[in-house]
């Protein structure tokens, strides 16, 4: 197995995610926020996300199924695990590894929605612009990067790569 080229290093993201805490703080300013953790991908995120917060927070996870095998996407979303508590009247945060077609996280915002929170908003380690199929706001977004495919810190190829410390690329 290759090691995946460095893109975005450990202390870079680092540095990125305290920043928007700082974000996420400034635009919230309530008592108790609720994140969302979409699984698996945005695991490593959320954990580091939720440490750089100065203020009470709640995590739930949800799984949805977008990707099958390998790197091409299918286009369709599933739900495939619900959250384990009710949104309405929170202050929710969905967290999510990367936006690329926009697709997953258009669904997601769109169930969320339909439950009534306070407020909703989306955070995503990265985005790729120019793979978009559909229009999504994202509200605070970590790095834009390029039309790589991308592992570590969470994102998987197959599975693999999930536990590297940094985001990195196969590609050359
Ligand atoms: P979208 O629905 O096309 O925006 O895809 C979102 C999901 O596809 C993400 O949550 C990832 O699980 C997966 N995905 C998209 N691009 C990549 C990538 O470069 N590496 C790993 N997973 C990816």
């Amino acid at each position: 197995m290759s090691s995946p080229a460095v893109l975005i290093d450990q202390p870079t993201l680092a540095r990125r995610i305290a920043e928007l805490a700082t974000e996420i703080r400034a635009a919230i300013p309530a008592d108790d926020i609720h994140f969302v953790c979409v699984l698996k991908g945005a695991v490593l995120f959320t954990a580091d996300l939720v440490r750089a917060l100065d203020t009470r927070v709640t995590i739930d996870f949800i799984a949805v199924s977008s990707y099958g095998s390998g790197t091409a996407s299918s286009g369709e979303v599933r739900l495939v695990k619900d959250l384990d508590a009710g949104v309405e009247g929170r202050h929710v945060v969905i967290i999510e590894d990367i936006v690329d077609t926009g697709l997953t996280l258009h669904y997601l915002q769109d169930i969320l929605r339909r439950r009534g929170p306070a407020s909703l908003r989306t955070a995503c380690l990265l985005s790729k612009p120019s793979r978009r199929k559909i229009d999504v706001t994202v509200d605070f977004i970590g790095f834009t990067i390029d039309d790589h495919f991308v592992v570590g810190y969470g994102l998987d190829l197959d599975e693999k790569y999930r536990n590297l410390p940094y985001v990195g690329t196969l590609e050359s």
